[in-house]
């Protein structure tokens, strides 16, 4: 339920299909490597997922962004693979290569994925979110979020990061059941675990697709728009008022249908997509979050100020919230990310 003061938030506004100038402003990957307080904490923890299962840790990473920035949204700290991890597989993050998980290749392995002890194993996360949430300004709204079903199978098929999620793509061509099941056994945990946010105090949604892209048509309508759609409606099913993000990474023309066809209440647009086209396209179906390119946001000078004012000019006269078109680069400097606010926030009318 949305306590009075936060209806005067302008990414709930924005959310619920009203134009706000300037636009509200929050960063995917807002906490992380680029700050130097994010390091800090970093180093002294054993491990990243070690970090993400601490609440008064993750807490204080989830607001040190906010404490730096004008930001109108946070979001708590934690990551979209905590899922696979609660329920049951061996997930790792190594230093300087990104995650590494013990691939489920086959049916017994996604058959000892376990639904029951996930709900446990989650907990730290909905702890987390109660912590943010008492110190957080009232005015803040705080976005839970997920990895979608097909962007977290290929993870836990792969057993990393991949280029084109090859693998995945071909366990779900040659054992399509299988990966079916799999598929399943992800919107359920993701739904538990989505509506268990928004009851510790979340206050918005986003369910991360950042794979998205390497599907062809079909599969993208069976692996990405099935099962968010199914997602999106078990989370309303038990927390209407809750607005959901969806954020289908590299889904070009295909958006429009994930927009139509989800449920989702706005559309995160990746780096990609031509801003005319966001704005005579997906702009009049739903309120639109983005696309700023995050290496730009890394180079900074005119060329950032100039992008920065094309995006406004093009999509801040419907509903929306500028954001990145993909996550934020450790490279980046603080200074940049000090401008891009600046930018936003003090644009001459
Ligand atoms: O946005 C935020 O500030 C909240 C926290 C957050 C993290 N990961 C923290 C994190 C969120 C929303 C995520 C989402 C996430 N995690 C996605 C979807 C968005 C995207 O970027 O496409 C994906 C695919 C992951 C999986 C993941 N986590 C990878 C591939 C990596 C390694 C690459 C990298 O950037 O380090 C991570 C690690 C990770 N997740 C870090 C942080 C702060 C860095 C960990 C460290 O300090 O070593």
């Amino acid at each position: 339920m949305l306590r009075v003061p936060q209806a005067q938030n302008p990414l709930i506004r924005a959310l619920a299909g009203q134009t706000n100038v300037p636009p509200p402003i929050w960063l995917m990957r807002q906490a992380g490597r680029y700050l130097p307080e994010y390091r800090e904490v970093r180093s002294k923890a054993s491990s990243f997922l070690g970090l993400c299962r601490t609440p008064e840790l993750a807490a204080e990473l989830t607001l040190q962004p906010l404490r730096r920035f004008d930001l109108d949204a946070a979001i708590v700290f934690s990551d979209i693979l905590m899922v696979p991890y609660a329920l049951g597989q061996q997930v790792e993050f190594v230093e300087g290569e990104g995650p590494r998980l013990e691939p489920i290749g086959n049916a017994m392995g996604i058959a000892a994925l376990n639904l029951t002890s996930a709900a446990n194993t989650l907990a730290p996360v909905y702890e987390t979110i109660e912590l943010v949430k008492a110190a957080l300004p009232e005015r803040v709204p705080l976005i839970g979020f997920c990895g979608a079903p097909w962007t977290v199978a290929t993870y836990m098929v792969e057993g990393h990061g991949s280029k084109d999620q090859a693998e995945a793509r071909l366990l779900a061509y040659r054992d399509c059941a299988m990966f079916e099941g799999l598929i399943g056994i992800l919107v359920e945990a993701s739904a538990n675990y989505l509506v268990r946010q928004v009851k510790a105090g979340a206050d918005v949604l986003q369910i991360f697709d950042s794979w998205a892209g390497s599907l062809p048509e079909d599969e993208f309508v069976r692996w990405c728009i099935a099962p968010t759609k199914h997602l999106v409606e078990r989370v309303k099913a038990q927390a209407p008022d809750t607005p959901v993000i969806g954020f289908p990474r590299g889904s070009g023309v295909l958006a429009e249908r994930y927009a139509k066809e989800t449920g989702v209440d706005a559309i995160g647009c990746d780096t990609s997509m031509p801003i005319g086209w966001i704005r005579g396209g997906l702009q009049s179906l739903l309120p639109v979050q983005g696309n700023l390119d995050p290496v730009l946001l890394v180079a900074g000078g005119r060329e950032l100020d100039e992008r920065v004012e094309a995006i406004l000019a093009a999509l801040g006269s419907g509903p929306f919230i500028f954001n990145l078109g993909h996550g934020i680069h450790p490279e980046t400097p603080i200074e940049n990310v000090e401008r891009l606010v600046s930018l936003v926030k003090n644009r001459p009318a």
